[in-house]
């Protein structure tokens, strides 16, 4: 691969579609596939050969990143950190990440996109054909979420709008991006949108305005922006699906059953249980008389007895104890659902600020 490249991923921001899980941790933070969604954009990072990465994070999350990230010594990455103090767009961003990026070509990633292919193949075909900034689509059924782009024949791109009202396309842009320098100047020139966000969008709108060269890529791979509790049970599905490897380090005693893909982390015990792959259950987990199906994440230090749990994702030392049937469910840290087993009349609950409980 051709010269030095930056990564910038952005894990500033609010996340107000996840809470109350985001209440008290970073959406980039949340697991899927039992490992934070930051994690598998850096996986992807280093896989294209970025050796350097500054990560944007917000005064709110920015400690419980650097805590989970630490100075990228997992990856064989030099990181950094770039505090942005209010959420104010994605160029705003670039725009406070200046300092560090200097004129170096970057790709930028969004810490809460996740693809399911590498992205060496864009580097290097941005690279190649000497453009300014390089883009990635690919088709969804509801555009005016996202950033859209409007191309000609030739996947040349025409114009760019943010989450448009009447769109002309439904190629969204996916959160990733590869640019020159040259954006620096047209972050400089373009103003606040209506949300009162910097818009990257926008940016790479002048860009294309000031007869810069911006080439399109239409991904093959499935592409999740996790920003809802849908979204990332879909997300931990797939990631299940496709990268789960079968790994017991944990201990399954005579009267249990661990079939197919199944992770189980060192210090877990699965007791007079049936687990069946894909899964994934971290360590110092206890599954006992209990089914756990395909599809499930367990984070580290969860209790489950007496139940049953289908395409469910439990964070961090959840306990779950006699609930006949827990299906596509987001389970908080800490949490606890329980059913008393003996009496039948009445649900007992203490639920914090923002939660949904279906009953
Ligand atoms: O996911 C793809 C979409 O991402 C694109 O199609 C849109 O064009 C693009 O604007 C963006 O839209 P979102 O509304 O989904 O962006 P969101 O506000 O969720 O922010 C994306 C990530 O960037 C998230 O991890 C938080 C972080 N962020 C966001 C803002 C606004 C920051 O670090 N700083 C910020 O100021």
């Amino acid at each position: 691969m051709g010269v030095r490249m930056k990564g910038l991923v952005l894990s500033g921001g609010r996340g107000t579609r996840l809470r109350p899980l985001t209440h008290t941790a970073a959406k980039q933070l949340v697991p899927v596939g039992n490992r934070p969604i930051l994690f598998h954009v850096l996986d992807n990072l280093k896989d294209a050969g970025i050796e350097q990465v500054g990560i944007v994070i917000s005064p709110e999350t920015g400690n419980a990143v650097r805590e989970a990230v630490g100075l990228g010594q997992l990856w064989g990455m030099k990181v950094e950190y770039i505090l942005q103090n209010d959420p104010l767009g994605l160029a705003h961003a670039v725009k406070i990440a200046q300092p560090y990026l200097e004129s170096d070509s970057f790709v930028m990633y969004l810490g809460d996109n996740l693809i399911g292919s590498g992205i060496g193949k864009y580097r290097e075909k941005f690279e190649l054909l000497g453009a300014d900034a390089s883009i990635l689509l690919k088709e969804v059924d509801n555009p005016s979420s996202f950033g859209i782009a409007e191309i000609d024949h030739d996947q040349r791109v025409i114009r760019l709008v943010e989450k448009p009202k009447q769109p002309k396309s439904n190629l969204a842009l996916v959160g990733i991006y590869f640019f020159t320098g040259q954006i620096h100047k047209a972050i400089n020139i373009i103003s606040p949108s209506w949300r009162g966000e910097l818009e990257i969008t926008d940016a790479i709108q002048a860009l294309l305005d000031a007869g810069g060269k911006v080439l399109s890529d239409r991904i093959d791979a499935w592409w999740l922006d996790t920003g809802k509790k849908d979204d990332l049970l879909t997300a931990n599905t797939v990631v299940l699906d496709e990268w789960v490897k079968r790994r017991i380090d944990g201990e399954v005693d005579a009267q249990s059953q661990v079939t197919g893909r199944v992770q189980l982390g060192y210090g877990s015990r699965v007791v007079n249980s049936t687990v069946r792959g894909p899964a994934v259950i971290g360590e110092n987990v206890l599954v006992e008389n209990s089914f756990v199906g395909p599809f499930t994440s367990i984070g580290n230090g969860c209790r489950i007895v007496s139940s049953v749990l289908e395409h469910c994702v439990l964070l961090e030392s959840a306990r779950i104890e006699h609930v006949d049937r827990l299906e596509d469910s987001l389970i908080g840290k800490n949490s606890v659902v329980l059913r008393n087993h003996e009496i039948h009349q009445a649900y007992r609950l203490m639920i914090g600020d923002d939660s949904e409980v279906l009953l």
